[in-house]
C-alpha cells in the first residue's frame, strides 16, 4: 500500500526477490538495464509516484542520482516535502532546532528552546479570516465526536495516490483523546461560521516524556486535519499557534508530535513494516503487489500462521495486572532514551479493555502469567486502525493493527540473543492473536526492539517514514532503529520507546 503522509499506513510486503541483496549494493542505477528499472518502479510506488510528478529531464536527473539501495528498500528521492531550512516560512519562526543543528556539528545541550513567560502569553486566540471561527469540540458529547469522526474520515491522511484513508472510529477518538488528565481547550476545532460545519481540527492530549534521563510534560498533538476544500490557505500555521498558546496556558510548553513529512528538525525516524496477515486481501485491494517471480498461492502460504499461541501463560490482560504491566513496562521502557513516564491511571486507560455497549474494541492487550510463579514476565499490545479503501467494488476496509506498547523480563537478563528469542515467540502469537481477531495487516514500526523480530516475522518494509519531533525542547538526535541503509538495525536500537497513535 502507498504510504500516508503520516507514514502510518502499510505499503507493501518488501519485495523478497530483491530483499536479500539490499543491504549490500549500492550501486548508481544508470548500471541498470531499463527493464530492471521498470521492475524496480513497479515495487516503489512512492518513488513511481515522485518521478511522475517531475519534468523529464528532472526525472532523469533524479533516477540516475538515485542510490539502488533506496529504491529496493523502498526509500523516495528525499524526504517528502523536504526543503531547506529558509523555505520554511512558518517552521523556521517557531522554537524547534534547525536542521543545522542535528549534523553533529556541535554538541547539543539539552533543553528548552524559548522559556515561556506565562504573563505574555495572549489571552485571546489569534483571529481566523472573515467566515471562520474556532470552538472547542465537546467529545463527551456523542454529535461533536461524531463531527470530529466525520471531518477525519472524509479528510485525514491519505496515502499519495488516494486509494486508502485512515479511518479513526468514534470510539478510537474517544481512546486517544480522553485519555488522564485531558483537556477540553485541547480539542480544537475550526467552524464555518454560517453552516456550523467543523472544517478543521487539532488536538492534543497531556502526558510525560522521559528524554535521556530528564522528565518533561508534553503535549502529544495529534489528528491535525483541514477540510480538502481550505487547503493551502495557510491554516495550519494558525492552527499549530492557537493550540500552542493553549498549551502555554496551561503552564505545558513543550509538545510531541510525528508525520510523514520532513519538518524542521526530526528527534527521530523509524520506518513502518507490514505483516500480511490476509494476504490476498492486499493483495486484491492494492495494499501489497505480487512479489516478482511468485504466485499468489504461494504468497499466501508464505504468510500462512499457526492457529494457536505457543507462549505459555499467555492471557487476555485484566484490571488485576494493571500494577504489574507498569512496574514491567516502567522497567522497559528505561532503556530507551525517549520514552513515556507512564501512571498507573495511563496504564488501565492505554492498556485494558473493558466491553461497553456500543463501543468498539480499540486495543488488545495480552499479558504472559508464568504457569508456576504466577508473575507477569511479558505483555503485548495492539490497537485497531482501520483505513477505508476508496472506491473499491469488493473491499471497503482494510482492517490494521499497530503493535502498541509492550516489554518482557527478558530484556532486563542483558543477553540479546534470549531477547530476540523471546521477543520472536511473543510477536508471533501477537500476529496470531490478530488474525484470530480478523485483522487484515499488523504493522509496526522499527522503534523499542523491533529489529530483533521484524524481517524473521516477515514484515515486509513500508515505504514511509515516521518522524517525531519535539516542539520548545532540543536534544540530539534519537536512534530509530534504521541503519543509513534505511534498514532495521539491531545496533540502531535504543532510541525511541514511545508509540504515538
Ligand atoms: C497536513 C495539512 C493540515 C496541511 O495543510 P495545508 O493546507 O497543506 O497547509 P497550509 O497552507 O495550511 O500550511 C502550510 C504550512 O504547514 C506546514 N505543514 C504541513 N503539514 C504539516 C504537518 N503535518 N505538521 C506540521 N506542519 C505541517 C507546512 O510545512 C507549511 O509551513 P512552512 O511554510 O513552514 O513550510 C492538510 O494537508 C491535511 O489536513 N492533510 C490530511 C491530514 C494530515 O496529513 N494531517 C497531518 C498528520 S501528521
Amino acid at each position: 500500500m502507498p504510504k500516508q503522509d503520516k507514514g502510518k499506513a502499510p505499503q507493501r510486503d518488501a519485495p523478497e526477490d530483491v530483499g536479500a541483496q539490499d543491504s549490500k549494493g549500492s550501486s548508481g542505477t544508470k548500471k541498470l538495464p531499463p527493464k530492471l528499472i521498470e521492475s524496480l518502479l513497479e515495487s516503489n510506488p512512492a518513488l513511481k509516484n515522485e518521478l511522475a510528478q517531475m519534468d523529464t529531464n528532472s526525472a532523469a536527473a533524479a533516477l540516475s542520482n538515485l542510490d539502488l539501495n533506496q529504491m529496493l528498500t523502498g526509500l523516495a528521492i528525499g524526504g517528502k516535502n523536504q526543503k531547506d531550512m529558509a523555505s520554511y516560512k512558518f517552521w523556521q519562526t517557531q522554537p524547534v532546532p534547525s536542521f543545522e543543528d542535528h549534523r553533529g556539528k556541535k554538541p547539543v545541550t539539552q533543553g528548552p528552546i524559548k522559556i515561556i513567560k506565562p504573563e505574555e502569553v495572549p489571552q485571546t486566540p489569534d483571529q481566523l479570516v472573515e467566515g471562520f471561527e474556532w470552538c472547542t469540540l465537546d467529545l463527551t458529547d456523542d454529535n461533536e465526536l461524531r463531527e470530529l469522526y466525520e471531518l477525519l474520515n472524509n479528510h485525514y491522511v491519505e496515502d499519495d495516490n488516494a486509494m486508502f484513508r485512515f479511518s479513526y472510529s468514534q470510539s478510537f477518538l474517544h481512546w486517544a483523546l480522553m485519555s488522564p488528565g485531558w483537556k477540553k481547550e485541547w480539542h480544537v476545532g475550526v467552524r464555518a461560521t454560517k453552516s456550523r460545519k467543523l472544517v478543521a481540527s487539532i488536538c492534543g492530549v497531556p502526558t510525560e516524556l522521559r528524554v535521556r534521563g530528564e522528565r518533561i510534560k508534553v503535549t502529544e498533538i495529534n489528528f491535525l486535519c483541514i477540510h480538502k476544500k481550505l487547503r493551502s490557505k495557510r491554516l495550519t500555521p494558525v492552527l499549530i499557534k492557537e493550540i500552542t498558546r493553549r498549551c502555554y496556558l496551561n503552564g505545558i510548553y513543550q509538545a510531541i508530535y510525528t508525520g510523514g513529512v520532513i519538518l524542521p528538525t526530526p528527534v527521530s525516524s523509524c520506518r513502518y513494516y507490514h505483516r500480511a496477515l490476509d494476504w490476498l486481501k492486499l493483495y486484491e485491494v492494492g495494499f501489497s503487489p505480487l512479489p516478482h517471480g511468485s504466485t499468489k498461492a504461494r504468497q499466501i502460504t508464505r504468510n500462512h500462521l499457526p492457529s494457536t499461541t505457543s507462549t505459555p501463560g499467555l492471557r487476555a490482560m485484566e484490571v488485576k495486572d494493571i500494577d504489574a504491566v507498569h512496574d514491567l513496562l516502567e522497567r522497559y521502557s528505561l532503556r530507551f532514551d525517549m520514552n513515556q513516564a507512564f501512571t498507573r491511571e495511563e496504564i488501565e486507560h492505554w492498556l485494558v479493555y473493558k466491553e461497553q455497549p456500543g463501543k468498539e474494541q480499540v486495543v488488545w492487550s495480552y499479558v504472559v502469567e508464568d504457569p508456576e510463579t504466577h508473575k507477569i514476565t511479558d505483555f503485548v499490545s495492539f490497537y485497531n486502525l482501520e483505513s477505508t479503501v476508496i472506491d473499491h467494488p469488493k473491499h471497503e476496509a482494510v482492517r490494521a493493527a499497530y503493535l502498541y506498547y509492550y516489554a518482557t523480563e527478558t530484556a532486563f537478563t542483558g543477553k540479546q540473543a534470549a531477547l530476540k528469542e523471546r521477543l520472536l515467540m511473543l510477536m508471533n502469537d501477537a500476529l496470531i492473536c490478530a488474525k484470530q481477531a480478523k485483522f487484515d495487516v499488523f504493522n509496526a514500526l522499527t522503534l523499542h526492539d523491533n529489529p530483533l523480530f521484524l524481517e524473521q516475522l516477515k514484515f515486509g518494509a513500508g515505504d514511509g517514514q515516521l518522524h517525531f519531533y519535539l516542539y520548545n525542547y532540543r536534544c540530539a538526535p534519537v536512534a530509530g532503529g534504521i541503519n543509513d541503509k534505511n534498514l532495521p538495525d539491531e545496533k540502531k536500537m535504543g532510541g525511541v520507546g514511545i508509540v504515538m497513535l
